[in-house]
C-alpha cells in the first residue's frame, strides 16, 4: 500500500501542465465501441479508471494500444457485448458502455453498477433514455439484460428530469445507432459533453448542440475511424489552484480553458487570491490570508462543480471568516471533513450543508482518503498545514490524478509517494 507523505508550510511556485480529462476520456473510450475501425485518442491520461475502461474494451474484443499519451482502439472485431461484474465493480461509471454496446451490437449484458463512496448512484435516467430509444431492458439478478426489437433503435425525444452527465452521454451514444433523429432535452452542458461530441463527429456521427441543453443526434451514420485530442482536466486544474490558495505562492496552470472554471476562480478571487486568466492558462497568487466567501452551492455546469467542492473547502479551512458549502449533487460528499478536522479544521456538517469556520493554522496528521476528490482535498490541506501529514488511500486519488506528486513537487511542494506504508520519516 503506498502513501503520500507531505511536509506542509512551503509556498508553491512555477508552472503545472494539466493532463487530459478523466470525465471526458471515459465516455470517449466507450464511444470507440461504436466505430468498426480504428480510433486514436490523444492526451489520454494514464489513470486507473482509464485502465479499467481499456480492460473493458479488450474484454469486448477490441485491440487497444497505448503509446505515451496516445491510445489507439481498434474496435473492428468486436466479439462480445457484455461487461462482467468484476469490471463493473472496478468502475461504476462503466455503465457508460451500455449505450454504445447496444448501438453497435444490438444487445448488452451489464451488471448493475453499485453505489460508490459518494452515496447511491442511480441510473434510472440512463435506462429511461435507452428504453425510449426502443431497447428492452430487463433488470434481474443484479444485472441488466438488454436487447432490441426487430426494428432496432429508433430516434425519439428524450426529456431528462435532471441534466445528468452520464445519462446525457449514454443517450448520445445509443442514439448514434438509432434510425432517425433523437433530441435530448435538458441535456447536461458540461464541457466534457462537448468533447464527446467532438470525438463522435470525428468518427462521422451527426451530433449537434453539446454544451447547450438540447443535443440532437441523427443516427445510423456510417462511422469510420477518427482522431481526437482529449480536453484538459478542469477539475485537476481546480485542485492545483486550490493547492496554491492553501499553500500560498504564485503559479501558472497551463492547458485549462479558464472559462470552464470561472465559478472556481471567482471564489478564489473573493477569498483573496490574485487570479489572472489567459488563453489556456490561469495564473494564481496568494500571499495574504484567505477570507471566508459567500455560500458555495454545487450545481450542474455552468454552476460551481461538485468535484471542486472538496479541494476548495480544504483551501478555505485556513481563512479569516466562515464559508457555507451546500452540496446539492451527491448525498455523501463530505467524507473528507472528518479528516480535515483531524488537522485542526473547524467544520460542521448538517445534511447537505457544511459550515467551515476558518482557522489560522492546520497541523499535519495521519489521514485517510475515502474518495477521489476528498483524497485530493487532503493533499491540498496538507500542503498548507504545519508539519508532516501521511495520506493513505491513494487508490482513490489515482483514479483521477496522474502524477499528482510529481506535479506538486515541480512546484516546490515537499510530497513523496512511499511504498508499503513508508516506514519511518525519511528526509523529504
Ligand atoms: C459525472 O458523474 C462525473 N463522473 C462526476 O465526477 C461528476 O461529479 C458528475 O458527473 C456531476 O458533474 C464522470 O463523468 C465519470 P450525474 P455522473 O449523472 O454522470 C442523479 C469525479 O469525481 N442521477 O450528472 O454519475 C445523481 O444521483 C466524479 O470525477 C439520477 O438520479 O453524475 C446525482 O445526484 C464524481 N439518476 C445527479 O443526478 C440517473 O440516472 C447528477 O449526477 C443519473 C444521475
Amino acid at each position: 500500500m503506498s502513501i503520500y507523505q507531505v511536509e506542509g508550510g512551503r509556498t508553491l511556485e512555477g508552472t503545472a501542465i494539466v493532463h487530459g480529462a478523466k470525465n471526458s476520456v471515459l465516455p470517449i473510450l466507450a464511444a470507440a465501441v461504436l466505430c468498426p475501425g480504428v480510433s486514436v485518442v490523444h492526451n489520454c491520461p494514464d489513470l486507473s479508471d482509464v485502465r479499467a475502461s481499456i480492460a473493458i474494451l479488450e474484454h469486448l474484443g477490441c485491440r487497444v494500444e497505448r503509446s505515451g499519451d496516445t491510445v489507439t482502439v481498434d474496435a473492428s472485431g468486436l466479439t462480445r457485448n457484455d461487461v462482467p461484474d468484476a469490471l463493473m465493480r472496478e468502475m461504476r461509471s462503466s455503465v457508460i458502455f451500455l449505450g454504445a454496446i447496444l448501438a453497435r451490437t444490438g444487445a448488452a449484458e451489464l451488471s448493475m453498477p453499485g453505489g460508490c463512496e459518494l452515496g447511491p448512484r442511480p441510473i434510472d435516467l440512463h435506462l429511461a433514455a435507452i428504453r425510449a430509444l426502443g431497447a428492452e431492458i430487463r433488470e434481474e439478478g443484479g444485472a441488466l439484460h438488454c436487447a432490441l426489437p426487430k426494428c432496432g433503435l429508433r430516434g425519439c425525444q428524450i426529456d431528462l428530469s435532471i441534466p445528468s452527465v452520464g445519462a446525457t452521454e449514454n443517450a448520445m451514444l445509443c442514439a448514434c445507432g438509432a434510425a432517425g433523429t433523437t433530441v435530448i432535452n435538458n441535456a447536461a452542458r458540461e464541457p466534457e459533453i462537448v468533447d464527446l461530441q467532438g470525438f463522435l463527429r470525428a468518427l462521422g456521427a451527426d451530433v449537434r448542440g453539446a454544451g447547450t441543453s438540447t443535443v440532437t443526434v441523427t443516427g445510423r451514420k456510417t462511422l469510420h475511424g477518427g482522431e481526437h485530442t482529449v480536453m484538459p482536466d478542469r477539475i485537476v486544474a481546480a485542485t492545483l489552484l486550490s493547492a496554491v490558495a492553501a499553500a500560498g505562492g504564485e503559479a501558472e496552470i497551463l492547458g485549462t480553458d479558464y472559462r470552464q472554471l470561472s465559478t472556481v476562480t471567482a471564489i478564489l478571487t473573493e477569498a483573496g487570491c490574485r487570479v489572472r486568466s489567459g488563453e489556456q492558462r490561469i495564473t494564481i497568487r496568494r500571499d495574504g490570508p484567505l477570507q471566508g466567501v459567500r455560500p458555495i452551492r454545487t450545481a450542474p455546469y455552468p454552476g460551481f462543480p461538485t468535484d471542486a467542492q472538496p479541494p476548495v473547502m480544504a483551501a478555505l479551512c485556513r481563512s479569516r471568516g466562515t464559508t457555507v458549502f451546500v452540496e446539492n449533487m451527491f448525498e455523501s460528499r463530505y467524507r473528507h471533513v472528518d479528516e480535515l478536522c483531524r488537522m485542526g479544521a473547524r467544520i460542521r456538517v448538517e445534511g447537505r450543508v457544511a459550515v467551515v469556520c476558518g482557522v489560522e493554522r492546520l497541523h499535519g496528521a495521519p489521514l485517510r482518503a475515502a474518495d477521489l476528490r476528498g483524497g485530493a482535498a487532503l493533499v491540498v490541506a496538507a500542503l498548507g498545514a504545519e508539519g508532516v501529514s501521511r495520506i493513505e488511500g491513494l487508490s482513490h486519488i489515482d483514479r483521477g490524478y496522474h502524477g499528482l506528486e510529481e506535479t506538486l513537487r515541480g512546484m516546490g511542494a515537499q510530497i513523496r509517494r512511499l511504498e508499503d506504508g513508508g516506514g519511518g520519516l525519511p528526509n523529504l
